[in-house]
């Protein structure tokens, strides 16, 4: 007999026919009750087995975590918490699990404990969920592009240059650390390393893929990025998923329309297609609360938060209006800030990114045309000569979740920058050709993938929306 699956199963159309179910054993309760998990929905089946029928010594290996093949009829259930049930007319031990080593427990578990056992927090419902739904995500990622006409570019893992110029940039060698190759002055000679000059993981794919957008018009990447930032918070990764599309003939404007429409889409394709584990994990979210002080408390549940997300209009202000909203906060006046407001040209911290949505506007917020000094090279500026064309869409909870703008594509612009900032033409030779032949203005984006999929969960620390996190210190499993 084919195995089927326990979400299928639930709908029920099996009803008093023989059917065979695999999955892993949650509890086993009165030598009697199995609740079944096989990972395809967070619902258990409940397999009744008939005691007296059965060998004492095979109940005896029916523990939690225990995979095991079952057969038996679909029936109607007589108990309350599940409308179906199997009569269990054969039971087989796949793989026992030792119930004194078995780390997870039929019991509320902290995540702080879960993360220290990442190969086995997916046999959680909370996990369950969680994996599910970024799976959701990423497909509705692919979804959302491809409908628009967007070419999907792999750009790659290990490049020679840093496109954010942060340096913050994960070193790859095949050198022999020990005893590396040197140059006459003592230097490490980098031309005996394996690609014959310094290379590193990519902090971000945007100037590859613009490369690709000077020739197929609308392209986006989707793949993994690293940063070497020494930042222990609860939004940092060193390894994390970033979505950037690159749009040719496109201004700021449409920039921020897209990232807008964007992200809408993916909630409200969370809100559509994850409701199961959406209601699991607002549940979790609301009991979470309820052990949290007044203050600390969302005021909306996880899935209003969704909905209000997908139905409202993001804020758009910009960068010297925010700094004038900051200027006067109360958090400001009364020094509650960690770091204080004083002029225009100030970076935003993390702490007034959080004020103005969460505080001030209560919605989401596209903040825009930034001080050139705290931005990147690559992006235009504007005619104040003073900021660029850049944007940022800031989230309840999240802080950051988008960074972008529209592109210089004016090349003795460009090359101007370059000096301003010190960065040497030579090693952008390449970049510099789409500004030489053909330019044409364009934008992009970044969206941080677990950011998204942080929100779109409820989930307080991006350690818990990635199977197995990078950060500093470590990269166990
Ligand atoms: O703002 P960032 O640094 O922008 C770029 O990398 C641009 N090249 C994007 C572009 O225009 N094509 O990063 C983009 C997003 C951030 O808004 C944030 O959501 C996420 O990437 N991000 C991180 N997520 C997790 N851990 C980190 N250490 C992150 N750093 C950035
Ligand atoms: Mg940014």
């Amino acid at each position: 007999m084919q195995r089927i699956k326990i979400k299928e199963l639930l709908k029920g159309e099996k009803l008093g026919k023989q059917v065979k179910v695999m999955g892993w054993v949650r509890t086993f309760r009165s030598n009697r009750f199995v609740a079944l998990n096989d990972g395809s929905t967070s619902n258990n089946m409940q397999a009744v087995v008939d005691f007296e029928n059965f060998e004492e010594a095979l109940l005896k290996r029916i523990t939690t975590g225990a995979s095991v093949s079952i057969t038996g009829e679909l029936v109607e259930s007589q108990g309350k918490g599940q409308a179906f049930e199997i009569m269990v007319s054969s039971l087989e031990i796949l793989g026992d699990s030792d119930p004194d080593e078995y780390p997870l427990q039929p019991k509320k578990h902290s995540l702080e404990f879960l993360r220290d056992i990442a190969h086995l927090r997916v046999r959680t419902n909370t996990f369950g969920a969680i994996y599910r739904i970024r799976h959701q995500m990423i497909y509705a990622v692919h979804t959302f592009f491809h409908n628009k006409g967007f070419v999907n570019v792999h750009t790659p893992i290990i490049t020679g240059s840093d496109a954010e110029g942060a340096g913050e940039m994960f070193r790859v060698t095949s050198l022999n650390l020990e005893n590396p190759p040197k140059t006459e002055d003592g230097k490490v000679d980098e031309s005996k390393d394996f690609f014959g000059h310094e290379t590193n993981l990519t902090v971000s794919g945007q100037l590859e893929g613009e490369t690709a957008a000077m020739a197929l018009g609308e392209i986006y990447t989707f793949g993994p990025t690293f940063r070497a930032e020494n930042s222990n918070t609860s939004r940092h990764l060193a390894e994390f998923w970033m979505i950037e599309p690159e749009m040719a003939f496109c201004d700021l404007q449409g920039n921020m329309d897209l990232a807008e429409e964007f992200v809408k889409y993916l909630v409200s394709y969370a809100l559509e297609n994850c409701k199961e584990d959406l209601a699991l994990l607002d549940k979790r979210a609301a009991d979470e609360d309820k052990s949290k002080p007044q203050i600390e408390r969302n005021e909306m549940g996880l899935i209003e938060r969704l909905e209000f997300v997908a139905t409202n209009d993001f804020e758009r202000v910009t960068y010297t209006q925010a700094i004038e909203i900051l200027r006067n906060s109360k958090p400001n006046k009364k020094k509650k800030f960690k770091y204080i407001i004083e002029e225009w040209g100030a970076d935003l911290q993390s702490e007034h990114e959080r004020f103005l949505v969460e505080k001030h506007f209560k919605k989401p917020v596209t903040l825009y045309n930034y001080p050139a000094t705290i931005k990147a090279f690559y992006m235009r500026a504007n005619e104040d000569n003073k900021t660029v064309a850049a944007m940022d869409v800031l989230f309840p909870g999240i802080g950051e979740i988008i960074g972008g703008s529209q592109r210089e594509e004016r090349l003795d612009v460009l090359k101007e920058k370059l000096a301003v900032m010190n960065i040497e033409e030579k090693d952008l030779w390449w970049y510099l050709d789409t500004r030489k032949f053909g330019t044409a203005p364009h934008s992009g984006f970044g969206l941080g993938f677990e950011r998204m999929v942080q929100f779109i969960t409820g989930m307080g620390n991006i350690r818990d929306v990635i199977p197995f996190p990078r950060t500093p210190g470590n990269a166990e499993f």
